[in-house]
C-alpha cells in the first residue's frame, strides 16, 4: 500500500496496514466502542449531533493531506497515522547514535518508553474534557468549529498513543490503553496525570491561552519524541506536529483578535490608559491587565509540563536512544553530552541564578528555554497590534520563578518580574498577577453564544481569513440539522 495515503475501507483508518494486521486490529476495535463512550459522555457538551465543516486526514503528504467537509462529530474517522518511514534512519542521540533506528521496542528500554507514550497520551483527551463546556459559549461558528477541530484532533492524537501501546506493548499496553478512558480531568480519585490538565478551561479567554501556550508545550514534547531512536513513536509524532500546528494557530489567533478588538474600543471611545481596568471593561471587551494575567497563570501552569528543571529521567531518556532534544539533528555537537554543561536556572542563598549542571541532567530546562523562546513570538505579534493602536502597554511573559508548581522554584513566591517575596506579600498582591474570581466573573459576563452566521461577539475581532479559505458568511457549524 502507498504510505501517503490513508486506507478508509477498514473500521479504523489506518495507513498502517491494519488490515493485515489481525491482531492488532482486533485489539483497536475492542478498545473503539469505549472511545466512543467517553468521547459522548466527555467530549463537546451539546453539539454531538450538529453537522461541523472539519478536516480529516486523508494522507501524510505535508503538501496536501486533509480534506474539509460537514461531519457530525461522533462518526468523525479517528485513524492511525504515521509519518513515511525515513529510510536507513538512525538514532540520532544517546548512547546509541549512530546506530539504525528500531522498528521494535527495545527490550532494556521498555518500561521507559511505555511511561513517555501514556504520559503523552493521557494529555490527548485530558485536553477535550476541560473544554467541553465552551461549545456553549462560543463567540461565533468559527470559533466554535475550531474548538471542535481541536478536539476531534486531540481524541486522534489519543488513538494514535494508543495505537503504540496496543501494537507494541502486549497485554500492559492494551490495559494503560484502558486506563486512558477511564482517567476523567479534574478528578479527585482518578485525575489526569499531568496538573494543568487538571484546571478548568473556564471561558473562551482561557481557551486561546491554553491552546497557545499548553498546547505548545505539546508541540515541543512531540518534536523531542520525533527525535525518538524508536521509530514507530517518530513517525507518529511527525504527523502529529502537522496537525498541532493548527491547534497554536487558534491560540495565537484568537488571542490576537481579542487583543485588537480591545484596542479598537478603547480608541473609540477614547480611551488613553489601557490600565483603567473599570473604563475598559464598561466598553464590552477585555482589559489589557486581565490578559496579561491570564497569560501569567497558563505560561506558568504550562512551564510546570516540562518537570524539574535537573532531571535523571530526562538524562536516562536521552542516553537511551528514546526523548532528543528540540530539532535534535539541527545541532552542532556530539550528541551524546557526556562532557558539556547547560545552565540552569536556581535558587542559590536566596536569589535566582544560573548554575552550569551536566546538559544531560539539564534536558528539561533546555527544552524548557525552547519553548519560552516559541512563546516570545507571539507576544511580539500581539504587542504590535497594541502598539499600531497607539498604547503604551506591553504583554510580556512572566519570569519562570513566577507561580511555580513543580521545579527549582515551587517553594518559594516570587512577582512576575522576578523578585522573591513572602508568603504574606504573596498573599496580598496575588489577585494583580493572577486571575481573582472577579476577573472571571467579569469574561464569564461576556461569554454570551453568538451562532448568527458570520456573527461574532462584540469582546472579540472577526478572523482575517476563513477556514478552507472560506468567506466571511460561511455556516462553519450547523447547530440544528
Ligand atoms: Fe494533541
Ligand atoms: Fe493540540
Amino acid at each position: 500500500m502507498n504510505i501517503m495515503n490513508v486506507d478508509y475501507s477498514t473500521k479504523i483508518p489506518n495507513n498502517v496496514n491494519l488490515s493485515e494486521d489481525r491482531q492488532v486490529l482486533k485489539a483497536l476495535e475492542g478498545w473503539h466502542p469505549g472511545y466512543i463512550d467517553w468521547w459522548n459522555d466527555m467530549g463537546p457538551d451539546g453539539f454531538q449531533q450538529s453537522l461541523v465543516y472539519l478536516r480529516t486526514a486523508y494522507s501524510v503528504d505535508p503538501r496536501g493531506w486533509a480534506k474539509f467537509d460537514y461531519v457530525r462529530m461522533p462518526d468523525y474517522r479517528w485513524g492511525i497515522l504515521l509519518a513515511p518511514q525515513e529510510e536507513n534512519r538512525v538514532i540520532p542521540f544517546g548512547e546509541n547514535y549512530g546506530e539504525p533506528a528500531w522498528q521494535e521496542v527495545p527490550g532494556e528500554h521498555r518500561a521507559m518508553l511505555r511511561r513517555l507514550i501514556v504520559i503523552q497520551g493521557d494529555t490527548e483527551p485530558a485536553s477535550v474534557e476541560q473544554q467541553r463546556h465552551l461549545g456553549k459559549t462560543a463567540p461565533s461558528l468559527y470559533d466554535l468549529r475550531n474548538l471542535f477541530q481541536v478536539n476531534v484532533e486531540e481524541g486522534r492524537h489519543l488513538w494514535a498513543m494508543v495505537y503504540l501501546l496496543q501494537k507494541y506493548f502486549g497485554r500492559d499496553g492494551r490495559e494503560e490503553a484502558d486506563e486512558l478512558l477511564r482517567r476523567r480531568s479534574g478528578d479527585a480519585d482518578s485525575p489526569r496525570m499531568l496538573g494543568a490538565f487538571n484546571e478548568a478551561t473556564p471561558d473562551w479567554l482561557s481557551f486561546f491561552m491554553f491552546t497557545y501556550f499548553t498546547d505548545r508545550d505539546g508541540k515541543m514534547q512531540l518534536h523531542s519524541l520525533a527525535q525518538s531512536g524508536f521509530d514507530p513513536l517518530s513517525r507518529t509524532c511527525r504527523f502529529m506536529l502537522t496537525e498541532e500546528a493548527h491547534h497554536m494557530f487558534v491560540g495565537e489567533t484568537g488571542i490576537s483578535r481579542v487583543v485588537q478588538r480591545t484596542c479598537e474600543a478603547m480608541k473609540a471611545a477614547g480611551v488613553s490608559d489601557p490600565s483603567d481596568v473599570a473604563g475598559v471593561r464598561a466598553l464590552g471587551v477585555i482589559d489589557l491587565p486581565t490578559i496579561q494575567k491570564k497569560l501569567n497563570l497558563h505560561y506558568s501552569l504550562s512551564l510546570d509540563l516540562f518537570g524539574s528543571e535537573v532531571s535523571t529521567n530526562g538524562a536516562n531518556a536521552y542516553n537511551a536512544g528514546i526523548k532528543g532534544r528540540y530539532r535534535e539533528t539541527q545541532i552542532d555537537d556530539d550528541h551524546r553530552l557526556q562532557n558539556s554543561t547547560y545552565p540552569v536556572l536556581k535558587l542559590v542563598n536566596g536569589e535566582i541564578k544560573r548554575v552550569d549542571e551536566p546538559a544531560l541532567t539539564a534536558l528539561n530546562m533546555r527544552l524548557r528555554d525552547d519553548y519560552t523562546q516559541d512563546c516570545a513570538k507571539g507576544m511580539l505579534r500581539w504587542n504590535k497590534i497594541i502598539s499600531l493602536a497607539g498604547y503604551h502597554f506591553k504583554l510580556t511573559l512572566p519570569n519562570v520563578a513566577f507561580h511555580r508548581q513543580i521545579g527549582e522554584f515551587k517553594d518559594i513566591h516570587a512577582t512576575p518580574d522576578g523578585v522573591l517575596i513572602d508568603d504574606a506579600t504573596w498573599k496580598a498582591r496575588k489577585s494583580e498577577w493572577l486571575p481573582s474570581s472577579d476577573d472571571g466573573d467579569f469574561i464569564s459576563s461576556l461569554m454570551t453564544p453568538v451562532t448568527g452566521i458570520g456573527e461574532f461577539a462584540p469582546w472579540i475581532s472577526p478572523p482575517k481569513v476563513g477556514i478552507d479559505n472560506k468567506p466571511g458568511d460561511f455556516e462553519y457549524v450547523k447547530i440544528e440539522t
